[in-house]
């Protein structure tokens, strides 16, 4: 199985306290035990300093939450492909809705990774935004209507026309193009609602992060696929 393929989950570890550090770590092992007893990818997006360290101790893909589209040289501050790559990133999130990128840059960032042999997941705002970017051609997109996230009320099941719509559009460009969508999921039923929609997997935050329990709590989302 490849570490992409679909069902997928995307954990997206953002910059909580609970999924930064050592937090991060035991949350990767969690996506990593979870993903080896259930035999659904499991994927995680640490925080890029915490990146090397996940890789050196797990099997999971990872994921990095952004990069810039700069080259190597004077960018002080700023996340780079090549040093991520040799970090061990498996692909990256691209314009996710709290790190916004120009449509210039989201088209040069996906080359980039493609060029690498990287996963590229572009996050979007609504139908049309989902649409436009399957012109650019990534390997995912992920809609996610931004009110909704980290609001605990699911897109898939408040929201399911954005879904529904965003698969359409985007198969119509592209049907290659996997599309997953995000914002307040965290239950079972909000994953499988998801799949039904024609979702191919979810990228999701809080609603695992800030559980008592993250390894029961990712049980329970993928327990009614
Ligand atoms: O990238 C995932 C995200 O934006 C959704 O966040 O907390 O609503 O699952 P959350």
């Amino acid at each position: 199985m490849s570490k992409f393929d679909t069902p997928i989950v995307i954990l997206n570890f953002k910059t909580y306290i609970e999924s930064s550090g050592a937090n991060g770590l035991n949350l990767a092992k969690a996506l990593e035990i979870v993903a080896d007893e259930t035999g659904i990818n499991m994927v995680a997006g640490p925080q890029t300093v915490d990146i090397y360290k996940i890789k050196e101790e797990t099997r999971i893909p990872i994921v990095a939450q952004h990069i810039d589209n700069v080259n190597p040289g004077g960018h002080t501050g700023s996340n780079l492909l090549e040093c991520l790559k040799e970090s061990g990133v498996d692909g990256s999130l691209i314009n996710h809705s709290e790190k916004r990128m120009t449509l210039a840059d989201i088209d040069e960032n996906i080359k980039k990774l493609n060029n690498n042999d990287l996963t590229s997941i572009v996050c979007t705002n609504n139908v049309n935004t989902s649409e436009a970017v399957a012109n650019f051609k990534p390997d995912f997109i992920a809609v996610e209507p931004p009110e909704l996230i980290g609001s605990g009320i699911s897109v898939s099941q408040a929201e399911p026309e954005v879904v529904e719509g965003t698969v359409k559009r985007v198969k119509s460009v592209n049907k290659n193009i996997k599309v997953l969508c995000g914002a307040g999921i965290s239950t079972g039923d909000d994953m499988k609602a998801a799949l039904d929609l024609g979702a191919e997997g979810v990228l999701l935050a809080s609603g695992i992060i800030l559980s008592k329990d993250p390894k029961q709590a990712l049980l329970d989302l993928v327990s009614k696929i």
